[in-house]
C-alpha cells in the first residue's frame, strides 16, 4: 500500500478516507494517532492489524465536543461534564459506560469506552469534516515509543496505512491522561498531559491505579488493559535512575559504560561527553521533558548503543507521566540514587521491631547488623583470619566456630584488645552494610534502615542521612522485658539500668521516637509518620 503524505491543506481528503473505511495518521496535541471510523468495525479491525496490537487492548473514541458523549455513553456522571468543561478540548480521556452503538472491536468487549476530545486544529478539522467519532490509538507499532512527529509515525507505519497528515510536532508529547469515572472513586489509569493535581481540583479524591507506578504481577489485571504490556521500549534495555538530579547524574556518570546511551537534563549533558546523549530539557521544565521523552527513547534505535541510562524527573505535575513512560520503557528497572539511609538504634524492649515494620510497610528494607555480624563470624574468611591472627587459635572451637565467650574474656579487661576487635569487625560489617545499601538502591526502594546497637560508636551512622533512636520509659521497658523473656523484675531492672539513657540518644541521634503508646498499632502509626517525613525530605540531614 502506498501511504499518502498529506498536509493541513488536505483535510477534506483525510476525512473522505476515514469515512470510506481507510486508516489515517492524524496529528493530535498529545501524540500522533492512527485513526479510523469508530463506528465501522472493519475499519477499526484494520487498526489492530497495522499496529500489531493485541485484540484485548481497547481504543479511544475521539469526538469534537462533550455534547457527543450521550451518543456513545450512558449513565454519564456529573463529574464527566465538569471535567469536560474544564479540560476539553485537551489531553484527557474519560472512561465511561458505553452504549451498544459502539462496536465491540473498539472496546475489546468491555462495557466501558474511552472518550477524548482532542485539541489540535488539524485533528479537530478532520473530525468535524468527517462528522464521525474517530477511533485512534497512538500511531506507533505496538510496544514502540509513541510518535510525536509525522516522520516518526511514517517510520512505523509507511506502507501499512492509507495516509498520514503532517500537523507538525505534538506540543504535549505524552499521551492523554486516562481517568476512569465508572469506579466509586475516580481512578487515574494513565498519567498524561492533564496532571493528577488538576484532576483532584475538580474531582476531590482520585485513586492512582497501581499499574502507574509499578510492574503488574502476572495475575494482576490493570484497569487499562494497555498498561500491562511492556511499552515505549527502544531496542536497547533502559535503566532509570531516580532521585535528586545532581545525585542521579553522578550515579549515571559513575556507572554508565563509555559509549552507552544517556537521557539527561540539559544541565548535566557535559558530564556525558563520551556517551550518546539525548536531552530532556532543563531540570525545572517538566512540559519540555514531556515533549522530548519519546523522541529521546526512539533516537537510540539509529545508534548502536547496547544500553540506555535515564535521569528520571520527579513525579509532580506532568512529571508523573514522564516518569511513567520512562519506567515502562525500562520495564520498571529503576535505581533509586536518592535512597534514604536511616540508622536505627535504641535499648532493648523499646519497640524497634515495631518501628521497623512501619518502614517495611513503606517499601523500605532493613539490615540487622547483629545478624550481619553473626553471619560474618561464620562465613567471612578474611575477617576470621584477622581475628585468628590477633587473638590466637584458641578463640575458635575444634569445629572452627568462633568461641564468643573466649573472645569476650580476652577483651573484657584489655582496652587495646577491645579496640582492635572493634576495628576489625566494624570494617567488615561496614562493607556488608554498604553492599546492602547498594542492593537496595538497585531495587529502587525508597529507604533502608541500618539497625545497629552500636550505631553511633561503630561509625555506621556516618553512612546515614539521619539516625533514629527508639526509646521507651524505663518502667514500660521493664514490664515488656519481663513479659517477653519471663525474667524477674529485679533482673529486668538490672538490664535496663545497664543500658544507655534517653538523654544519651537525644544528644547523639537526629530523632528520638519515644514509645509511650498504649498499643503497638499506635506506635507503628507514629513511626510511619516519621519515616514518611524522612523519605520525603529533600535536603541531607547530617
Ligand atoms: O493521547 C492519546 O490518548 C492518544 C492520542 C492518539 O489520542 N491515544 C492513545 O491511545 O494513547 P492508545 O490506544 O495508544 O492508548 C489507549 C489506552 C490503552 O492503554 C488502553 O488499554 C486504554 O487506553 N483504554 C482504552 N479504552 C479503555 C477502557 N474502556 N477501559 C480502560 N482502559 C481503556
Ligand atoms: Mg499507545
Amino acid at each position: 500500500m502506498n501511504t499518502l503524505q498529506l498536509t493541513q491543506l488536505d483535510i477534506a481528503l483525510a476525512a473522505d478516507i476515514l469515512k470510506s473505511g481507510g486508516l489515517v495518521g492524524i496529528p493530535t496535541e498529545t501524540v500522533y494517532g492512527l485513526g479510523a471510523n469508530g463506528l465501522n468495525p472493519d475499519a477499526v479491525a484494520r487498526i489492530f492489524e497495522a499496529k500489531g496490537r493485541p485484540q484485548d487492548n481497547p481504543l479511544i473514541l475521539h469526538i469534537p465536543s462533550a455534547d457527543w458523549l450521550e451518543r456513545y455513553c450512558e449513565d454519564i456522571p456529573q463529574d464527566a461534564y465538569m471535567l469536560a468543561d474544564r479540560f476539553w478540548p485537551g489531553p484527557l480521556t474519560m472512561i465511561l459506560k458505553r452504549k451498544a452503538v459502539v462496536p465491540d472491536v473498539v472496546t475489546a468487549g468491555l462495557n466501558t469506552v474511552g472518550m477524548r476530545c482532542p485539541d489540535h486544529p488539524v485533528c479537530r478539522a478532520i473530525i468535524a469534516q468527517a462528522d464521525i467519532p474517530v477511533a485512534a490509538p497512538s500511531g506507533n507499532l505496538s510496544g514502540r515509543p509513541s510518535p510525536t512527529t509525522a516522520q516518526h509515525m511514517l517510520i512505523d507505519m509507511d506502507g501499512k496505512i492509507d495516509a498520514i497528515v503532517d500537523g507538525g510536532a505534538c506540543i504535549v508529547g505524552v499521551e492523554s491522561t486516562i481517568v476512569d469515572l465508572t469506579c466509586d472513586i475516580p481512578r487515574l489509569l494513565r498519567p498524561g498531559g492533564i496532571t493528577l493535581e488538576q484532576l483532584e481540583q475538580v474531582l476531590g479524591e482520585v485513586e492512582v491505579d497501581a499499574a502507574v507506578r509499578r510492574l503488574m504481577g502476572e495475575r494482576e489485571q490493570p484497569r487499562a488493559p494497555g498498561m500491562k504490556y511492556r511499552h515505549y521500549a527502544p531496542k536497547a534495555p533502559v535503566t532509570v535512575v531516580k532521585g535528586d538530579p545532581e545525585e542521579t547524574a553522578q550515579y549515571i556518570a559513575s556507572h554508565a559504560m563509555l559509549g552507552c546511551g544517556v537521557i539527561c537534563f540539559d544541565e548535566y549533558a557535559d558530564l556525558f561527553a563520551d556517551h550518546v546523549v539525548k536531552r530532556l530539557g532543563r531540570t525545572d521544565d517538566p512540559a519540555e521533558h514531556a515533549r522530548h521523552v519519546f523522541d529521546a527513547l526512539r533516537s537510540f534505535d539509529d545508534t548502536d548503543v547496547t544500553e540506555i541510562w535515564a535521569q528520571c524527573p520527579d513525579e509532580h505535575g506532568v512529571g508523573l507521566a514522564v516518569a511513567n513512560r520512562l519506567n515502562k520503557a525500562a520495564g520498571f528497572h529503576i535505581i533509586n540514587a536518592g535512597i534514604k539511609v536511616i540508622g536505627i538504634t535504641g535499648p532493648t524492649g523499646a519497640g524497634k521491631t515495631t518501628a521497623l515494620h512501619a518502614l517495611e510497610e513503606l517499601g523500605g528494607h532493613v539490615v540487622d547488623c547483629d545478624a550481619v555480624y553473626h553471619d560474618l563470624l561464620i562465613h567471612c574468611q578474611p575477617m576470621r583470619e584477622e581475628l585468628r591472627a590477633r587473638y590466637g587459635p584458641q578463640v575458635f572451637t575444634a569445629e572452627g566456630v568462633l568461641d564468643r565467650k573466649a573472645l569476650g574474656a580476652i577483651v573484657f579487661d584489655d582496652s587495646q584488645a577491645l579496640e582492635d576487635l572493634n576495628r576489625i569487625t566494624h570494617k567488615y560489617v561496614g562493607a556488608a552494610v554498604d553492599e546492602a545499601i547498594e542492593q537496595a538502591r538497585q531495587a529502587g526502594v525508597p529507604a533502608i534502615a541500618i539497625d545497629a546497637i552500636a550505631l553511633i560508636e561503630s561509625g555506621i551512622s556516618d553512612r546515614c542521612h539521619c539516625t533514629v533512636a527508639v526509646t521507651a520509659p524505663d518502667e514500660v521497658r521493664i514490664q515488656r522485658i519481663m513479659a517477653r523473656e519471663g525474667i524477674s523484675e529485679e533482673y529486668a531492672r538490672l538490664r535496663v539500668d545497664a543500658q544507655k539513657k534517653e538523654e544519651w540518644f537525644r544528644e547523639h541521634c537526629t530523632y528520638v521516637l519515644v514509645n509511650d503508646c498504649p498499643t503497638a498499632e499506635l506506635f507503628q502509626t507514629r513511626a510511619r509518620a516519621l519515616f514518611e517525613q524522612v523519605i520525603n525530605q529533600q535536603e541531607e540531614l547530617t
